[in-house]
């Protein structure tokens, strides 16, 4: 038997931005996780089982682009190409451990406790802790370099043009400073700050989010260019912010970005009287958070209002909270 894990993640600033280059700073969330479980099977072929989806089925009868079944084959996929390829330049037998070209039978069960579509990197931690059971259980090792590109494909497959993010913070479950195409850079954190995340419970798909940011900015490149760069530079401030320790000083930071994003369109009525609660409960700061319209949004917290401030989330709507402390 073979398990592996990978942590959820939140944006803590420039989302939408980012995929237009700019920067933006997430951190993993690791109170939340995604779990992959695989064991030899009796029965013939490879079953799976993921009980959060109600997805109890053999990998044959789902098509090809569902998001479990498309990480499975081209896992098979790419560990058949490096197999042809390490033959021709390997000598004999330094392949045989590798990735076999059928798959053996074998049960792949799948738990998360990342709420599905809201933010929280549910899909990038699937796709991360699954490639990570299958590459140890079938003996094709990958590097964390390797298993990052592998999920951005599969990220890019089912969210139209991500900008990276989700695969990176998950993969290397560090905070990432993220700017799309350059190498992972992470950030130290100074001191140690709590914040709360709070789930609107209404399921929003990025895709969708994101491709509305697209259609405003292909109307009025300059002026969406303009905003964008403004989100890059709170994004920076933020980074600077986090590393010399002055965490209070994001608050205003988070306040901005979140117009910025209302801006955007990405907010609604659900999570901006989320971040409203908040500030009114004594939070330094609040914004949405990942792609908008539902999904998750944070507040900033001196340690001790958390609990507060997490209880005013909960009566102004909020499905779930999370505190956690970015460190
Ligand atoms: O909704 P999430 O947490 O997956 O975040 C999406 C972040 C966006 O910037 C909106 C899109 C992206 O690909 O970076």
């Amino acid at each position: 038997m073979t398990t592996a894990s990978a942590p959820g993640k939140i944006i803590l600033f420039g989302e939408h931005a980012v995929v237009y280059g700019r920067p933006a700073l997430a951190v993993p969330v690791t109170q939340v996780h995604a779990d992959v479980e695989i064991l030899g099977s009796d029965s013939t072929g490879v079953l799976i089982h993921a009980p959060g989806i109600n997805l109890h089925a053999d990998l044959n009868t789902l098509p090809s682009d569902h998001p479990v079944a498309s990480v499975i084959h081209n896992f098979l996929f790419i560990s058949r190409i490096s197999r042809a390829e390490r033959s021709r330049s390997d000598s004999e037998g330094a392949v045989e451990a590798r990735g076999e070209g059928k798959f053996p039978n074998l049960q792949i069960n799948i738990t998360s406790t990342i709420p599905v579509a809201s933010g929280l990197g549910s899909g990038a931690a699937v796709t991360v802790a699954l490639l990570r059971a299958l590459s140890s259980y079938l003996n094709y090792p990958m590097t964390e370099e390797e298993v990052n590109a592998f999920a951005y494909d599969i990220e890019k497959l089912h969210h139209g043009t991500p900008s990276g993010i989700d695969n990176t913070v998950v993969t290397y479950a560090k905070p990432v400073y993220f700017i799309k195409g350059q190498p992972i850079e992470t950030f130290k954190v100074g001191t140690p700050f709590t914040i709360v995340i709070a789930d609107t419970g209404i399921s929003a798909p990025t895709k969708e989010s994101v491709a509305d940011v697209r259609k405003l900015w292909e109307a009025d490149k300059m002026k969406w260019e303009g905003v964008f760069d403004e989100v890059g530079e709170i994004a920076r401030a933020a980074k600077e912010k986090i590393e010399t320790g002055d965490w209070r000083l994001l608050g205003e930071l988070m306040n901005r970005n979140h117009a910025l994003l209302q801006e955007m369109t990405v907010s609604s009525p659900e999570l901006d009287a989320l971040v409203e609660a908040a500030r009114k409960a004594g939070a330094t700061g609040a914004k949405l958070s990942g792609g908008g319209r539902g999904g998750n949004m944070i507040a900033l917290a001196e340690a001790e209002k958390a609990d507060d401030i997490s209880s005013a989330l909960m009566s102004a709507g909020a499905k779930n909270t999370i505190v956690t402390q970015v460190s």
